[in-house]
């Protein structure tokens, strides 16, 4: 087991998952992922949370090892979605004696997920409330909607330390040296984009605690410089954008809008633009392409028109973002259509429900390739793009 060192008497009982080719089935993570479960040693004992059932055997090994014998107290159930709870029933059947501690939506659903009798097993604490382990207590505050309902983080109080459920979570197995910023803004923006009004709340809460470390389900415990961890999160679930740049995110059947997206990108940089990102909405990663629209301040959407509507890699583009709320940029729009375009209209409605969106004018339009008039268009935008 990688020694990941959390203090004397909490010790770091997690897993390392290398082979998930999509986690959520949909997110690929090509430096895996962590399961993170964690043991409070005290008079009373605490495991935090489980795993999910792909880590069940590397987990309940390294949970032996630690307990030495000893029978666990409580278990903590942060968050039931399966990659955490996926063994809660093997716990509690492995230990009869040990209580199962969460909070008033945690039990309803945890009937859905498993068919173990709950009967004399619960405690069940609400906002605020205290665990008191010996020297150590977990005080409880409850994080609704980050991003299931029954979320709650718990904050133990001798050792400064808020074990954070998803919150602060990245993508990226333990054993993997990796900048914890990318993966984490990937993970944040894809997973919990939509629910920063609850992250901020929790924030809020979080900013009245003297934190010295936090310890997530995902990624690495965090000890030091925590303020700059807090001060992305309060940047990312504001929706305000972390960067200067512009994404070009282009939508082409056979390469002549994606030929418009580059030539673009090309006369950005020529102008001065700080940071130009150009993706390929067939075939790059989708999650990255989000990601990026919300770490940048300006978005331009570049697509073919296709049965009436927009090339489906655009649509489908644009109802993440929507989903995400993605809201507070500037967009700037470029179709494409050979005899009927429809793409700026399908693009401009998708945008039109979204918040705070500045259109920069000109919507290009190219019918089939780029020519002399629509290249005149494009360096229009290019000029209204940089300019602020
Ligand atoms: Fe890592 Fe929402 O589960």
């Amino acid at each position: 087991m990688k020694d990941i060192t959390i203090t004397d008497s909490i010790k770091y009982v997690g897993v390392d998952d290398k082979t998930i080719d999509l986690f959520e089935s949909q997110y690929v993570v090509p430096n895996g992922v962590s399961y993170n479960s964690y043991v409070i040693l005290d008079e009373k004992i605490a495991v935090m949370d489980t795993v999910d059932k792909r880590g069940t055997e590397g987990w309940l090994a390294n949970l032996e090892a630690v307990l030495d014998g000893k029978t666990p107290d409580y278990l903590v159930v942060s968050h039931l979605e399966p990659d955490h709870a996926g063994n809660v029933q093997l716990l509690a059947e492995k230990y009869p004696t040990m209580q199962i501690v969460g909070n008033p939506k945690t039990f309803p659903m945890m009937k859905q997920f498993f068919d173990f009798d709950l009967e004399g097993r619960t405690v069940t604490v609400k906002e605020g409330e205290t665990l008191s382990l010996g020297k150590h207590t977990l005080q409880f505050f409850m994080a609704p909607m980050v991003h299931w309902p029954e979320v709650m983080v718990a904050y133990e109080q001798s050792e400064k330390i808020l074990f954070s459920a998803d919150g602060f979570g990245k993508f990226g197995a333990l054993d993997v040296e990796e900048e914890w910023i990318t993966e984490a803004r990937r993970y944040y923006i894809n997973i919990v984009g939509k629910y920063g009004v609850q992250v901020q709340a929790l924030l809020k809460k979080a900013a009245t605690l003297d934190i010295q470390m936090i310890c997530p389900l995902h990624g690495p415990v965090l000890k030091e410089d925590l303020g700059y961890y807090i001060g992305k999160y309060l940047t990312w679930s504001s929706y305000e954008p972390e960067d200067e740049g512009i994404v070009i995110a282009y939508a082409s059947i056979h390469g002549n809008t994606a030929f418009a997206a580059r030539e673009l990108a090309k006369m950005l940089e020529e102008k001065g633009a700080k940071c130009v990102k150009v993706y390929d909405l067939s075939r790059d990663d989708m999650a990255d392409a989000i990601e990026d629209a919300y770490r940048y301040d300006t978005l331009v959407l570049a697509a073919a028109s296709y049965d009436a509507g927009v090339f489906p890699c655009m649509e489908d583009y644009l109802n993440h973002l929507v989903s995400k709320k993605f809201q507070k940029r500037r967009v700037a729009l470029i179709e494409n259509g050979t005899w009927a375009p429809s793409a700026g209209k399908v693009m401009k409605a998708k945008i039109d429900v979204m918040k705070d969106i500045e259109l920069v004018e000109p919507t290009v339009l190219i019918k089939s390739t780029l020519n002399a008039e629509s290249r005149k268009a494009l360096e229009e935008l290019a000029d209204k793009l940089v300019q602020k």
